[in-house]
């Protein structure tokens, strides 16, 4: 817990270097707060306080993820500056993985359901966000860019400027957000959590392409 707090407060003090990175998902995070205030808080105050908050641990868990690399990177002797990314390591599939849900055929509808209740459970993170946070709620599928628009597996920006990655799948994206802006451990390979979520961000994906989909 102390050390968790230590790490951060050293973390921390990196983030003028995070700033390019950084800056575009505050502004991410401070709209979707905007919009929950606008939709459910008549007080602008209240409304206001809990953007401060995320985007302070939004940056620390981009500092964590630079101080995590660069760990990694001081272990194995590379240079500082060179130990930009995070490691794939943890949000890679294993070697020989077969993940329990489809990204070409359906999946069962306990499954997607399973999966939209994760997506607003803010436990899985370590500083209050879900993925709705960022995403939105009911349908707004918010945060992404134009590439999400291509089916599984496809490049992502983020996963490949932090982890080095050319594409990602559903689960690896998955992942990386629990890692990155989540903040918290990689979700189990083949669990039901990763397993619910990367089905369900399937059929968020069909939809935001204005593909027909099951949600
Ligand atoms: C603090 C904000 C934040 C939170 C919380 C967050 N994400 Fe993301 N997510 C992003 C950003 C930013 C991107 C865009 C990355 C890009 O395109 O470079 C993204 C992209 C994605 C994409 C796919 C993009 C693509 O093009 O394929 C998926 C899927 C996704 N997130 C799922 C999740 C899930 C599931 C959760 C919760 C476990 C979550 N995200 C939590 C910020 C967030």
């Amino acid at each position: 817990m102390s050390q968790h707090d230590d790490k951060r407060r050293r973390l921390l003090g990196r983030l003028s270097r995070q700033f390019a990175y950084t800056a575009p998902v505050l502004a991410l995070v401070a709209g979707g707060a905007a919009l929950q205030a606008t939709a459910g808080n008549t007080s602008t105050e209240a409304g206001f306080a809990p953007v401060s908050e995320a985007a302070l641990l939004l940056a620390s868990s981009n500092a964590v993820a630079e101080g995590e690399a660069e760990a990694e990177g001081e272990a194995e002797g590379e240079a500082e500056g060179e130990a930009e990314a995070g490691s794939s390591a943890e949000v890679r599939r294993p070697d020989g993985y077969t993940p329990d849900y489809s990204e070409t055929d359906e999946n069962p509808q306990e499954l997607l359901a399973r999966g939209e209740e994760l997506y607003y459970d803010t436990s899985l993170s370590t500083n209050g966000l879900s993925c709705a946070s960022c995403h939105g709620s009911d349908g707004d599928d918010v945060g992404y860019k134009a590439t999400f628009e291509q089916p599984f597996p496809h490049q992502v920006a983020m996963a490949s400027s932090q982890f080095g990655m050319p594409e990602v799948h559903a689960d690896e994206m998955v992942q990386v957000c629990m890692v990155a802006p989540m903040a918290a451990e990689p979700l189990e390979w083949g669990g039901e959590k990763l397993t619910s979520l990367a089905a369900y961000m399937v059929e968020v994906q069909k939809r935001f392409a204005g593909e027909p989909h099951d949600l």
